[in-house]
């Protein structure tokens, strides 16, 4: 029962994500070019993939015309095109002003608007379709994240011969939130078209078990779920990593190091530099973080002669109201903070709203003696892994939010409560003043535990889950 549309490849081994791991971009001329596509999905998978010579299913990150699929860097890449109406309805839309800030704890009021479910109920089946025709026989497909959940079941309805996985690299939210969604029932449904659902945390997939018992009537027993027809559907967590080695030598090389000597020196050498990397997302708490540290120097116990937090703030989503709403907050705090703080040459909070090359995460990671991530929850947080993995002289202090699915590993970052200020100042501070063996001995043991577990290991440790589990392989009906 192979699906009508035609086959262009066949591949042993799929993901399907809604970005590729390069986004399109039109210049003012109207030529275009491709960039890496952002966030931690793709820089996770990326690596993976490429070692796998895999097909990647995804949307080149704007609104155009269907593409055929072509080759990057010994992947095939397989673009689904989505129409402006789709930009705005599935991906901002249910996408980005549903799911997102349902799944984040309410860290804003999510908007429910039924035209956005039906885009993504299209939007999915479209990137069910593409999936379906280019597998091969038998083929692996990896289904990725909350903009893709009625894949699964989407995919095994057009070819039941595939092994299908599903990660959610989001939390997956407890019951009494996730319970306000109108169309909750059809998500879990979804869902459980795959053979493996996985989780960063394992809580995540207990919710989702607990939910699937309350609300779709299933028996299930700790990590596994009985469908009536005899298939078996698993859930677990998979805590996701970084490209532990790739960092690693990135943070080693010779210009990566020169570059952060010379960061530091247009910083004015400064005894303490603060560092906060993210996308520019209400999700990450730059907001509480940025007025921890301003208070710190208002209090007098810091001072910008000798302190300077420097926060990356990636655009992102910035259609999206929330988006630019936190955007004129945090220029208005980075403004006024400077402007009542800082003096010639030395503004408290040295703010860049764009993206960088990994290069130049790298050098700001050596750079950084404090490396601040505050999220009131985050699946996981790469960046937190990217610092501990780019500290090669294992100095270096990480500020953690206990909201962050990292924090679950990272037992001996410096945690914290990121809706207490006081807590949080009084942590940044005692980061700042740690004595050094201190700060060696609690980034020795996070080291250990990212270059133990990088991305690798999370990819095969699904992957072979996947495949394992004799009795959850699809199972022939029996009238
Ligand atoms: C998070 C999500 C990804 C998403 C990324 C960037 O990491 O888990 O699915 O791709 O953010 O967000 P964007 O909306 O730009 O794809």
């Amino acid at each position: 029962s192979r699906s009508s549309t035609q086959q262009s490849s066949a591949a042993d081994l799929l993901v399907v994500a809604n970005r590729l791991p390069v986004d399109q971009v039109v210049e003012a001329d109207g030529s275009t070019s491709w960039r890496p596509s952002p966030g931690g999905l793709v820089s996770a998978l990326a690596p993976v993939m490429r070692r796998n010579q895999g097909a990647w299913i995804g949307w080149p990150g704007n609104a155009g015309e269907e593409m055929e699929p072509f080759e990057e860097d010994g992947l095939t890449l397989v673009p689904v095109a989505l129409s402006e109406e789709e930009v705005a309805e599935f991906y901002e839309g249910f996408s980005n002003d549903t799911l997102w800030p349902l799944y984040h704890d309410l860290a804003a009021k999510p908007s429910f608007h039924r035209e956005w479910w039906d885009s993504y109920v299209r939007v999915n089946q479209r990137f069910a379709d593409a999936a379906a025709a280019n597998a091969a026989e038998g083929a692996t497909v990896w289904v990725q994240d909350y903009q893709l959940q009625l894949v699964p079941a989407m995919l095994r309805e057009l070819r039941p011969d595939l092994r299908i996985g599903f990660y959610l690299h989001i939390p997956f939210p407890p019951a009494e939130l996730f319970s306000q969604l109108p169309w909750r029932r059809q998500i879990l449904e979804g869902l459980l078209g795959a053979d493996l659902v996985g989780f960063q945390l394992s809580g995540a997939a207990q919710n989702f078990v607990r939910l699937v018992r309350q609300r779709v009537g299933h028996k299930t027993h700790r990590d596994t779920v009985y469908l009536p027809d005899g298939r078996v559907v698993r859930a677990r967590a998979f805590p996701i990593s970084i490209d532990t080695e790739g960092f690693e030598e990135l943070a080693a090389s010779e210009e990566v190091q020169a570059r952060a000597a010379e960061i530091r020196r247009d910083l004015g050498n400064p005894r303490t530099l603060f560092l906060g990397i993210d996308r520019l997302d209400y999700t990450k708490g730059i907001h509480a973080r940025l007025r921890a540290f301003s208070e710190l120097i208002a209090d007098g116990h810091l001072d910008v002669e000798d302190a300077v937090f420097v926060q990356v703030a990636t655009p992102s989503r910035e259609r999206v109201d929330q988006y630019r709403q936190l955007r004129d907050d945090i220029d208005q705090l980075v403004g006024r903070v400077n402007g009542d703080l800082g003096r010639i040459g030395r503004p408290a909070i040295s703010y860049l709203h764009s993206s960088f090359p990994r290069e130049e995460m790298a050098a700001l990671y050596r750079a950084a003696d404090v490396m601040v991530v505050t999220p009131f929850r985050d699946g996981m947080n790469l960046v937190a892994k990217e610092y501990v993995a780019c500290r090669l002289d294992g100095d270096g202090a990480l500020v953690l939010s206990e909201f962050a699915g990292a924090a679950d590993e990272l037992r001996q970052a410096y945690l914290v409560n990121p809706y207490d200020i006081n807590g949080m100042k009084a942590t940044m501070l005692e980061a700042s003043r740690a004595q050094p063996k201190e700060v060696a001995r609690r980034m020795r043991a996070m080291r250990k535990t990212v270059s133990e577990h990088d991305v690798s290991h999370w990819a095969s440790t699904f992957l072979t889950s996947l495949a394992g589990d004799p009795e959850s392989h699809t199972k022939q009906t029996h009238p």
